[in-house]
């Protein structure tokens, strides 16, 4: 497994890139590239569900009776199943052939912070995202890469008294996505943010 860290200086809170399967990891908080009916798919969703096993789709389930659809940039929260953790947020990425370049970094900038305050609201210490919306939903790897870093980034800074997260994992299945999330937080690390 490949793990890099980078210390953020000012809130002691540490931005990891790791290369791993999502559902091998222990962390307070999964999160999930779900799509707006959380009715499962594919991808990271599709190992995340057979992970945790059935009842994560019975929540998932009751969350969509209940309130709805899950809207892009936006995220739910459930239990975690048979995973290593205590709970999973399910964010919605954009679909890149859906919306101009611009709008689409803002609703995968917005899935990490919704991401991050649910996480907050249950105290979590450590996160781990996937690489939302770079595979099956198309956005380009190099350009979420830098979104990712930046959204939690800023999320960390201005959040500084509603959390008390250790680390950030930024999880990577393939290799272009750990050396583009690499090269991102180095770029961080370079400006001293
Ligand atoms: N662990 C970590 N990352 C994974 C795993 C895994 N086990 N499996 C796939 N990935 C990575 C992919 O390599 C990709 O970089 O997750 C990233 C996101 O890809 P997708 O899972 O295709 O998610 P997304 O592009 O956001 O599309 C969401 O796919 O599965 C459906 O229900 C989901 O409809 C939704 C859509």
């Amino acid at each position: 497994m490949q793990v890099s860290n980078f210390a953020d200086a000012r809130q002691g809170t540490e931005i990891a890139a790791i290369r791993a399967d999502i559902t091998t990891l222990t962390a307070d908080v999964l999160i999930n590239a779900a799509n707006s009916t959380l009715s499962g798919g594919g991808g990271v969703d599709g190992a995340i569900h057979a992970a945790a096993g059935p009842s994560l789709m019975t929540e998932c389930q009751r969350i969509f009776r209940d309130s709805g659809p899950c809207q892009t940039g936006s995220a739910v929260m459930t239990s975690a199943g048979q995973l290593d953790a205590s709970w999973i947020v399910h964010t919605v990425g954009p679909i890149w052939s859906l919306h101009e370049p611009a709008e689409s970094a803002r609703l995968l900038s917005s899935c990490y912070r919704s991401s991050l305050d649910l996480a907050a609201k249950v105290h979590a210490r450590t996160a781990a995202f996937s690489s939302i919306s770079t595979g099956v939903y198309g956005f380009p790897k190099e350009l979420a890469a830098p979104i990712a870093v930046s959204a939690v980034e800023g999320w960390l800074q201005n959040n500084l008294d509603t959390h008390i997260l250790t680390t950030v994992t930024l999880v990577c299945f393939d290799e272009e996505n750990f050396k583009l999330t690499n090269e991102a937080l180095a770029a961080l690390d370079r400006y001293g943010r």
